[in-house]
């Protein structure tokens, strides 16, 4: 098959779809792959590297698109690609249909096979191609919070760990999946005094056999939370009831019973925050202050670290793209009900629930289209 993977030119993104070691492994394959030129750059990579591994370089997004079956992608189309996209082109790449209308309706227009890295489904119901970057952000988030404890920054002026003779700082965790077990994780490891907060009693179980000493696993409820944030230094947001908005576990009036320095880093704020004073930030400008508390809540922050969310994220879609690659996007998806769980829109028909309810279109099965 040929494999395109254009550089990604949404504002500020910084990933790349496959690196020189993907390029390599299509190649094993007997696939062609064309890369943009320096479609690695922003993550480390550079031209020469992919044409060692390889790759032949294209000069333009246009060629790029014009010549390949398959695109491997980071983030959706931005509407400068959308007329470069062709019938029956296979897009391999985060989409989230049911937060634009305009992408839905422009690939049902474009009649691409659109196969979104955020619906591919394992059949425990986790979702493997988000996984690596909410580990990013859950590890980044005790790394930013830490950061912004520093007094220069407006912060309590506390050192994360501590030091001999003086107590560390206390980071409170609200959720404990996947981003919540990582920041607890890195502050555990940095010496903190960690609280990790869940309504799942297994889930808690489980954190509490896992973490190290310096964790404790406390039920989340209102009482508790309220407990918890008059003495918390770091808290990190990390909820999610899957398919809805996040609920608010820090409402407003809460903010003036913590302390002033207090840091909070609401990971889910792209889920609407679980603070109720969380509104998105970015890289340029990441916190502000209300009531003398520190909010950080920037809503991409894989962003910032590039080169290890690239790694993070080629590591789990590598493996797909090649049984796509291998196989063909029907005979795959027909074989591997994760992927099929993938497919969104297909020539022009939105065979995925979500999407079609979300913008009240048409719902085809997907048998129908493969
Ligand atoms: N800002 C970013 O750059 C970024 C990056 C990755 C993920 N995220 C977001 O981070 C959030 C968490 O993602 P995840 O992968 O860890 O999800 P997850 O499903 O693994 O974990 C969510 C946890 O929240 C718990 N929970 C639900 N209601 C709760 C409550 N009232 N109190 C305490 N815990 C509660 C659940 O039991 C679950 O354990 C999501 O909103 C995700 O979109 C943001």
């Amino acid at each position: 098959m040929i494999i395109g993977v254009p550089k990604e030119i949404k504002n500020n993104e910084n990933r790349v779809a496959l690196t020189p070691a993907g390029v390599a492994e299509f190649k094993k394959h007997g696939h062609t792959v064309y890369v943009q030129s320096s479609a690695g750059e922003g993550s480390g990579f550079t031209d020469e590297e992919y044409t060692k591994a390889g790759a032949t370089l294209l000069p333009t997004i246009e060629e790029v698109y014009g010549i390949a079956e398959m695109i491997v992608k980071v983030k959706e189309p931005i509407a400068s690609e959308y007329n470069l996209i062709k019938k029956d082109q296979l897009l391999f790449t985060y989409f989230h249909f049911a937060s634009s209308e305009e992408l839905t309706h422009a690939m049902i227009k474009q009649q691409a096979v659109c196969l979104a890295y955020e619906t591919v489904e394992k059949a425990d119901r986790s979702l493997p191609l988000l996984v690596p970057m909410s580990e990013v952000a859950g590890r980044m988030a005790i790394q930013e919070g830490a950061k912004y404890l520093e007094k220069p920054l407006k912060g309590k002026g506390i050192l994360l760990g501590g030091v001999p003779g003086v107590p560390p700082a206390k980071v409170l965790v609200l959720g404990g999946g996947i981003v919540g077990t990582q920041a607890a994780k890195m502050a555990a490891g940095l010496g903190a005094r960690v609280v990790i907060m869940d309504v799942s009693l297994p889930r808690l179980r489980y954190l509490s056999d896992i973490m190290p000493q310096n964790v404790v696993t406390i039920m989340s409820n209102e009482y508790n939370i309220r407990e918890a944030i008059r003495e918390a230094d770091l808290i990190v947001g990390a909820v999610l009831i899957p398919g809805a908005k996040a609920p608010h576990l820090i409402t407003r009036d809460m903010l003036k019973t913590m302390r002033a320095g207090t840091v909070v880093v609401d990971v889910a704020v792209d889920q609407g925050g679980c603070i109720e004073t969380c509104t998105p930030t970015t890289h340029e400008n990441p916190t502000f202050i209300i009531d003398d508390v520190v909010h950080y809540c920037v809503a991409n922050m894989p962003g910032a670290v590039p080169y290890t969310s690239t790694l993070a994220l080629t590591n789990a879609t590598l493996p797909y793209a090649i049984q796509l690659a291998n196989k063909g996007w029907k005979k795959a998806c027909t074989e591997n009900d994760e992927l099929k769980k993938g497919l969104n829109v297909v020539n022009g028909k939105v065979v995925y629930k979500g999407v079609a309810d979300a913008w009240g279109l048409e719902f085809e099965e997907v048998a129908a289209v493969l």
